[in-house]
């Protein structure tokens, strides 16, 4: 039997966010530019996003370039912008009723890449079947930061009572403030770490990492981390005799 047979169609996670690693791998491996991985990695993310709408996912969040990936040469760095440029494809968010969204620090952004995502945000705004967002030049601390920095603003301009920020005002700063913290939180390429992704809204999200280059990512392998996502049991810091006991009375 395949994922896709065995995951409950009920229990879909609401939120599931990827760090889609292992491009570069994947083209080494195969004796080509890193930058040939690069462009099978878009043509993945088209049909990953087709396949997150056609399971019921709610909001698809991916990691596209981190605020480190600046550090990288500067040829392939043009040429993920110029991926981008070239690949996002209004056609399909309005096939598919798929609303785009993008967080990061978007200054540093080419102009003509940036106009481009705008009109599509512009476009796809009205859609609600699912959302799909874009994490580019985005790293959790400038994220972090930047809502300490509005936190203190606001408080110096005397909107804010210091001692009243909670945690739902610190969410309400962060640039995902318009989507729930994702359930599952997807690696793909070997690395078991976060690389500065989410720090703050995956404090209780069930981690998958998977050695498949994103390259080679697809369908059967989304719904065998949401397979395994859904044999988890998410205690919050209770103990597995309360989580049995109030899923007994739901
Ligand atoms: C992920 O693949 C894509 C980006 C970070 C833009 P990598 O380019 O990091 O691929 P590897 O990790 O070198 O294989
Ligand atoms: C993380 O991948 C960023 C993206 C997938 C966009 P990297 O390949 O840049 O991560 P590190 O630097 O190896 O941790
Ligand atoms: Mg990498």
């Amino acid at each position: 039997m395949t994922y896709q047979e065995q995951i409950d169609k009920s229990r879909i996670p609401q939120h599931v966010a990827i760090i889609m690693d292992g491009n570069g791998r994947w083209a080494e491996q195969r004796g080509k530019e890193r930058t040939e991985g690069h462009a099978k990695g878009v043509e993945v993310v088209k049909k990953i996003m087709e396949n997150a709408v056609e399971l019921g996912i709610k909001y698809l969040t991916l990691y596209t370039f981190s605020t480190e990936n600046w550090n990288r040469p500067e040829d392939e760095i043009a040429a993920l912008m110029d991926l981008l440029f070239n690949n996002i494809d209004e056609e399909v968010f309005i096939k598919n009723h798929v609303r785009l969204r993008v967080v990061g620090d978007l200054e540093r952004i080419p102009a003509r890449v940036l106009a481009k995502i705008n009109h599509c945000i512009d476009n796809t705004r009205e859609f609600d079947r699912s959302t799909m967002v874009i994490a580019l030049s985005y790293s959790s601390r400038w994220e972090i930061s930047r809502a300490a920095r509005m936190l203190a603003e606001k408080a110096v301009n005397g909107e804010l009572d210091p001692s009243a920020i909670d945690e739902k005002s610190v969410s309400d700063a962060m640039t995902t403030s318009f989507m729930p913290d994702p359930e599952l939180l997807i690696r793909t390429g070997g690395e078991i770490r976060l690389s500065n992704f989410l720090l703050w809204q995956a404090a209780y999200t069930e981690l998958y990492f998977c050695d498949t280059f994103w390259p080679d990512f697809n369908m059967e392998e989304l719904c065998k981390a949401i397979y395994v996502y859904q044999q988890r049991e998410r205690r919050y810091g209770k103990t597995g005799a309360q989580v049995a006991e109030e899923n007994k009375n739901e």
